[in-house]
């Protein structure tokens, strides 16, 4: 059982490699010796610091989504600027916790949500990467992440009720911004229509949800079994 654990694990992580490396390709392809690249959080956004480490030199320096990207990165020697000292950010590359056909997403499973939605709201292209195993019909597996202000922590909670998911407090988990995590589970399916995301961030405390409806994905590149996929949306997409 353990063994079979372990190799599932290593599989997946093969994966999210080759996705990174993909991913670093396609960055190369996008941009010049002056711009600024936005890097995500994750296991999967670290395979991609570790493939672009090795290109630090085409680009001018980097946006980060966590202060544990913001550590890797510079550990690597790539320069990391304040996002207020910045106007562009020419490509935003993350992982993601699911991805629809839509190429809306969950984000948050690291906590780093916030920053991740203001660093692809910033961003002309978006770039999201994942295992195979991220891709979904429709959203709300995944517990949806809520950062959320502490003082407001149980009031967020009774309101997120009201919406038909069952809020749980991911205890011991501070943001990179001082706030609290709230995952709420059971809100399968989330209808790809956009309101729910705009309901959650109308309750007084929340400071942003996981839920990337509006400002969805540009490009996905998803590892399979048979190589690395690509996907766009291009509006068709059969819901
Ligand atoms: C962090 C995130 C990550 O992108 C998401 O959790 C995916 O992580 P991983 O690449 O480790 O599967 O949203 O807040």
């Amino acid at each position: 059982m353990f063994i079979r654990h372990c190799e599932a694990y290593l599989d997946q992580n093969r994966l999210k490699k080759a996705v990174a490396k993909t991913a670093v390709t396609y960055l190369l392809s996008k941009i010049e010796a002056s711009s600024i690249v936005g890097i995500g959080t994750g296991s999967t956004a670290n395979f991609f610091i570790d493939e672009l480490a090795e290109h630090k030199d085409s680009f001018y320096g980097a946006i980060a989504s966590s202060n544990a990207s913001e550590a890797k990165l510079a550990a690597a020697g790539i320069q990391v600027f304040d996002l207020n000292s910045i106007s562009d950010i020419d490509l935003y590359v993350d992982g993601a916790d699911e991805i629809n056909p839509q190429l809306q997403l969950i984000k948050g499973g690291g906590a780093a949500l916030t920053r991740e939605k203001i660093v692809a709201t910033v961003a002309k292209e978006f770039v999201c990467i994942a295992d195979s195993s991220k891709w979904v019909h429709k959203l709300g597996r995944f517990p949806l992440p809520i950062e959320v202000i502490p003082m407001a922590r149980s009031y967020v909670a009774r309101e997120l009720l009201k919406l038909g998911g069952d809020p749980v407090w991911r205890q011991g988990i501070i943001t990179d911004n001082g706030n609290y995590i709230i995952d709420i589970h059971g809100l399968w399916p989330i209808e790809a229509d956009g309101t729910l995301e705009k309901a959650i961030n109308q309750i007084t405390g929340v400071v942003t949800n996981g839920l990337f409806t509006h400002r969805t994905a540009d490009l996905v590149f998803l590892g399979t079994e048979k190589g690395v996929t690509t996907h766009r949306y291009d509006g068709n997409t059969d819901l």
